[in-house]
């Protein structure tokens, strides 16, 4: 093992040492490279001025560099706004057309625009307005830079970059010391450092590193363990590894529960969504995070792991007060299973901005009916309380009765037992509460056929 993290930068393979282990891609790139094309807008993921193409076997996706630790590129390899033009200079198709239909005012994010279009073009994928949420454009404006991205979806992918997913894989890459290469390895090392921060996708962790300038040591990498990657299905459920990240999650929720695939297509941005890992939107507990509401509405059970023992909980359990969890020290998240069962999932999440925003409210409710009979119901909440949330007490209402307005508005009534929102920066604890119960008419109606004229605007 090494301490050197090997990769391929813009197809020219580079071996870094002496690094701090949480140094970003985006601070190495511009202070030691001098490759300052690559932007530092927010330095927290938001803004995606400082977009890469990272490619490993499993192919190219735009990730922000700001948030990105070196080591998690060890063995992989990443194209900056310089190696996107051919060898003899040619532009890549997106430059030429956004130069062609004046994509670009200031230029200021036009590095990482043209960086995210291009993973997209790489990867054939043309929903722009979705590729581009995380790309915030001040000056020229999308409509432009839509119409260039449109232009180059014809043109063929460039040979310069297409090597880049064979020549990973005879890179010769060292494992690192704290990048555990499986489940097993990750449960021994963990146990015998439990106060170790561990890092999945780092989109939270490295905002630990740019925002509150928190040394994290030691910390270990869980990009390597191939075992937390898996998605699979049976009679039971579907089996999703921690390491899974969302846009992976995404078309495989999509068939059983397209609700909750549509609330994760909202779920921050492509970039994030390339890096974040569902184990980690539910091991940082936070109250407004998007994916647990939904897994406790969909009754999922959480797998953890200490040492040689697992074991399983209702995912719901794991949520104790804010900031405290279910989790013994050394313990980490091992997967999830979501149960088998017919699609009564619907997802509302509530933000200021349609893309890239966290929730005021996100309610994620199921309710199921037999026989014009309420039998079954999970109303789950996130931005309610300290912790996601269930609506107890507007579930009981619900319970046993006929699947109507008025039942359904005597369980509304209900929500004032069931929560105490906060007032903060994203809404108002009246808010909060007052949509959060027509969370539940608006299901009610929308299950009856009425059409919901809450608008799901897009560009
Ligand atoms: C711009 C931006 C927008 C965002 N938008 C949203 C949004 O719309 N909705 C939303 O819910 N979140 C959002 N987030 C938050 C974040 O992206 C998610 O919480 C994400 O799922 C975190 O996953 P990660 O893999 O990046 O975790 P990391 O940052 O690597 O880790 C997060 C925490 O989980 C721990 N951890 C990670 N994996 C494990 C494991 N297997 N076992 C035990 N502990 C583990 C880490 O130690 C850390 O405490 C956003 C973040 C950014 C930067
Ligand atoms: S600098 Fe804004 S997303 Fe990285
Ligand atoms: S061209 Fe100025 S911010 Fe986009």
């Amino acid at each position: 093992m090494t301490d050197e993290v090997s990769f391929l930068l813009n197809g020219v393979p580079v071996r870094v040492s002496d690094q701090p282990a949480t140094r970003t891609l985006l601070d190495w790139l511009r202070d030691d490279r001098g490759l300052t094309g690559t932007k530092e807008g927010c330095n927290e993921g938001d803004c995606g001025a400082c977009t890469v193409v990272v490619t490993d076997a499993d192919g190219s996706r735009a990730v922000n560099g700001c948030i990105l630790f070196l080591p998690q590129l060890n063995g992989k390899a990443v194209r900056t706004v310089e190696g996107l033009s051919g060898p003899d200079g040619e532009m890549h198709p997106v430059q030429a057309a956004m130069v062609d239909h004046h994509g670009s005012q200031c230029g200021f994010c036009t590095p990482g625009i043209v960086a995210s279009l291009a993973a997209a073009h790489t990867n054939g994928e043309t929903a722009f307005d979705d590729v581009l949420a995380g790309n915030l454009c001040r000056c020229t404006g999308y409509a432009p830079i839509i119409r260039a991205a449109e232009a180059a979806a014809s043109e063929p992918v460039p040979d310069w970059m297409q090597t880049d997913r064979a020549a990973v894989t005879a890179l010769d890459a060292a494992p690192l010391p704290f990048a555990p290469s499986s489940s097993d390895d990750l449960a021994t090392w963990y146990a015998a450092n439990p106060d170790a921060t561990l890092i999945a996708g780092a989109t939270d962790v490295g905002l630990w590193v740019t925002k509150m300038l928190r040394d994290l040591a030691p910390v270990a990498f869980l990009g390597g363990c191939a075992d937390l990657k898996t998605i699979s299905a049976d009679a039971a459920g579907l089996h999703v590894g921690a390491m899974v990240t969302l846009a992976d999650l995404l078309p495989a929720i999509a068939p059983r529960h397209p609700s909750f695939a549509e609330m994760l297509r909202r779920f921050a941005s492509t970039q994030v969504r390339n890096a974040a890992t569902i184990g980690g939107n539910i091991a940082n507990g936070s109250p407004i995070g998007d994916a647990p509401p939904a897994l406790i509405a969909l009754g999922a059970e959480l797998h953890l792991r200490k040492g040689d023992t697992s074991r399983t909980i209702p995912l719901e359990s794991f949520f104790l007060d804010y900031g405290k969890q279910d989790r013994a020290s050394g313990e980490f998240v091992e997967g999830i299973t979501i149960p088998a069962q017919a699609d009564r999932l619907r997802c509302y999440k509530l933000s200021k901005r349609f893309d890239q925003d966290i929730s005021a409210v996100c309610g994620c409710l199921s309710v199921t009916v037999e026989n014009g009979t309420v039998t079954g119901a999970k109303l789950a909440y996130g931005g309610m309380a300290g912790t996601p949330k269930r609506a107890a007490n507007a579930e009981t209402v619900l319970i046993g009765q006929p699947w109507t307005e008025t039942t359904v508005r005597d369980a509304m009534a209900a929500y004032g037992q069931d929560f105490t929102p906060l007032t903060d920066m994203r809404a108002s604890a009246a808010y909060r509460l007052e949509t959060a119960a027509n969370m539940l008419l608006r299901y009610f109606h929308e299950d009856q056929g009425v059409a919901s004229n809450v608008l799901e605007v897009s560009a």
